[in-house]
């Protein structure tokens, strides 16, 4: 059975979509939509960087939280075109994602990279929600599991445990990412297991500590409204990162709604 303890998350990634006034009307929308409802899972948006300022405005009196889809790791400095982790707080912005497959593919990020973003993201006490997961060549010849578990390991590099109490991950297939195909809900899970006996590993020295049981772990890549309801009943499966299903009140409320419906019968159990 799934943990009732861990946070239950649905976080929509709207990538490079939505100019500002788009973006203002469907933040406006997803927070008319959850007004006044209990027992919510975490909501967190993820607009463009230029978006941020105006749904953080829409999104101030409402339970949706703010994130931001990339930001470098410096504080500050001679980055040109690049984003630090205190200009995002002063916006605002709660949650950030690290290692997206399109940051690893299009944009050279790498697990080093992955693993300073989170460590500036934790010494500022940004949300960090960390992406793995193989490419389509990386399944074919069996190597899921040992991509995603290097990929964990090197994210957590040098860390110690008490750091990663905020520590999200997702774990997205990228064959699966804006394909329609989603990865079946059993197989997800066992790689959703998989990375928590990862985190385990990490800090096995420690035997009081089993953190990776306590941090939520989401699963992304063509996830709808038609898929969630399997997905959510996984037992190491916390919630999604969404894409596509994100762009539309229409298709992004109902997936709050299920997690919302999965919360109450975990709370009934
Ligand atoms: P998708 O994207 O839901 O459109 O597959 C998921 C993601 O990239 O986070």
């Amino acid at each position: 059975m799934s943990n009732p303890k861990r946070s239950k998350i649905i976080a929509g990634n709207w990538k490079m979509h939505k100019n500002r006034s788009e973006a203002k009307a469907l933040a406006e929308a997803i927070g008319h939509g959850v007004k006044g409802e209990k027992d919510l899972p975490i909501v967190v948006l993820f607009p463009p960087f230029t978006s941020l300022a105006a749904v953080g405005d829409v999104l101030r009196d409402t339970p949706v939280d703010l994130g931001a889809q990339n930001m470098d790791h410096h504080d500050g400095g001679a980055y040109t075109g690049e984003v630090s982790p205190t200009m995002l707080i002063d916006l605002g912005v709660e949650y950030i994602l690290i290692g997206h497959s399109e940051r690893r593919q299009f944009f050279g990020e790498t697990n080093a990279s992955v693993n300073l973003k989170l460590k500036a993201a934790l010494k500022h006490a940004l949300k960090p929600i960390v992406c793995v997961g193989e490419s389509l060549d990386e399944r074919e010849n069996n190597l899921t599991d040992a991509v995603v578990r290097r990929q964990v390991g090197a994210a957590l590099a040098d860390l110690e445990v008490e750091e990663l109490k905020t520590l999200i991950v997702a774990y997205e297939p990228v064959w699966a990412i804006g394909t329609g195909k989603t990865c079946e809900a059993a197989e997800a899970n066992r790689v959703c297991a998989l990375i928590r006996a990862t985190i385990n590993d990490c800090f096995r020295s420690d035997e009081s500590t089993q953190i990776g049981d306590s941090i939520p772990i989401l699963y992304g890549g063509s996830v709808k409204p038609s898929t969630i309801d399997e997905q959510l009943q996984q037992s190491d499966l916390d919630g999604a990162l969404v894409g596509g299903a994100s762009l539309t009140a229409e298709d992004f409320l109902p997936l709050i709604k299920s997690a919302q419906k999965r919360i109450r019968s975990l709370i009934s159990v």
